[in-house]
């Protein structure tokens, strides 16, 4: 397929979508959100694939929606078209997906870091909802996302102010897993990647599931949700050769099955 604003590899069991507007700092526009849902598309159902990891340049992951094409809207035209919906595609991916962020990560762009399972940032990077200086609000989940990361004292500081964070505070304040020096950023990216693609996909699958069953639910419910999908793995054959692997002393080889 042919992308014009984003890049996608396919990197052993690993996919790499690189969002590609360099002169717009990776303004995020329909045609990112048309092309990024296509490459997701090809990711999911490719067998081969294990993994997703989603990342923009050294200067910018993504400096926001883009605010040109959003200028010129009516409520009319941002309601007729569920403005931002179609994002909904990257929360609802079932395989495990991981931004790498390096340099500006607001708005929007802060917003898609965060509809990723695991975000990793270089020392270099930036995560702000700066909407408010624009009229506006976080539109892509930003503030219900950020607040449970960070919490409410934290998410109403950067919400209302429109300041940013360094990746030393977005770290502290649980927003960021881990802080990687920018040059070692993608290759330390593509490592966990690779190390997450190398378990049993549908394992990892099903516990991506069980972790974000966690926002949605009740302690209880949750739990209960936990046990039960952790019995069905006992139908798996992965399970099998996962325990017979470790009693046996010997590296695992899942099958996917
Ligand atoms: C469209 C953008 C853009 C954006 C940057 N550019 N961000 N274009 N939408 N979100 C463009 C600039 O217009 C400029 O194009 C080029 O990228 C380089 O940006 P500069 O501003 O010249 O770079 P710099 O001085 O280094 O400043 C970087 C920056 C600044 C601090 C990141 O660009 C900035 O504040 N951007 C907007 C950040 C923002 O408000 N994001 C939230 C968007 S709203 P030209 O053609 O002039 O060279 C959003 C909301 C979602 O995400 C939901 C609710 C609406």
């Amino acid at each position: 397929t042919d992308f014009e604003t984003i890049l996608l590899e396919k990197r052993g069991r690993v996919g790499v979508i690189t969002l590609n507007r360099p002169k717009a700092l990776n303004a995020l526009n329909s045609q990112v959100l048309q092309e990024l849902v296509v490459a997701l598309d090809d990711l999911e159902t490719d067998d081969g694939i294990g993994a997703i990891l989603i990342t923009g340049s050294e200067r910018a992951f993504a400096a926001g929606a883009d605010i040109k094409e959003m200028q010129p809207k009516s409520y009319m035209d941002m309601f007729m078209a569920d403005f931002f919906a179609g994002w909904d595609r990257l929360a609802s991916a079932r395989k495990p997906t991981i931004a790498a962020v390096s340099g500006f990560a607001l708005g929007g762009g802060c917003e898609l870091a965060m509809l990723c399972d695991i975000l990793l940032a270089s020392d270099t990077a930036k995560f702000g909802q700066p909407e408010i200086k624009l009229g506006v609000i976080p539109g892509i989940g930003g503030s219900q996302r950020l607040t449970r990361a960070v919490g409410k004292a934290k998410a109403m500081d950067l919400v209302l102010t429109g300041r940013n964070m360094d990746a030393e505070e977005a770290e502290r304040a649980g927003l960021v897993a881990r802080v990687i020096p920018a040059d070692e950023l993608l290759d330390e990216a593509l490592k966990t990647a690779e190390t997450i693609a190398s378990m049993s996909l549908p394992v990892a699958m099903v516990a991506k599931e069980a972790v974000n069953r966690s926002f949605e639910t009740t302690l209880s419910e949750g739990v209960r949700f936990e046990r039960r999908v952790f019995h069905s793995l006992f139908a798996t054959e992965d399970q099998k050769e996962g325990m017979a692997a470790f009693v046996e002393k010997r590296a695992p080889e899942f099958k996917n099955r």
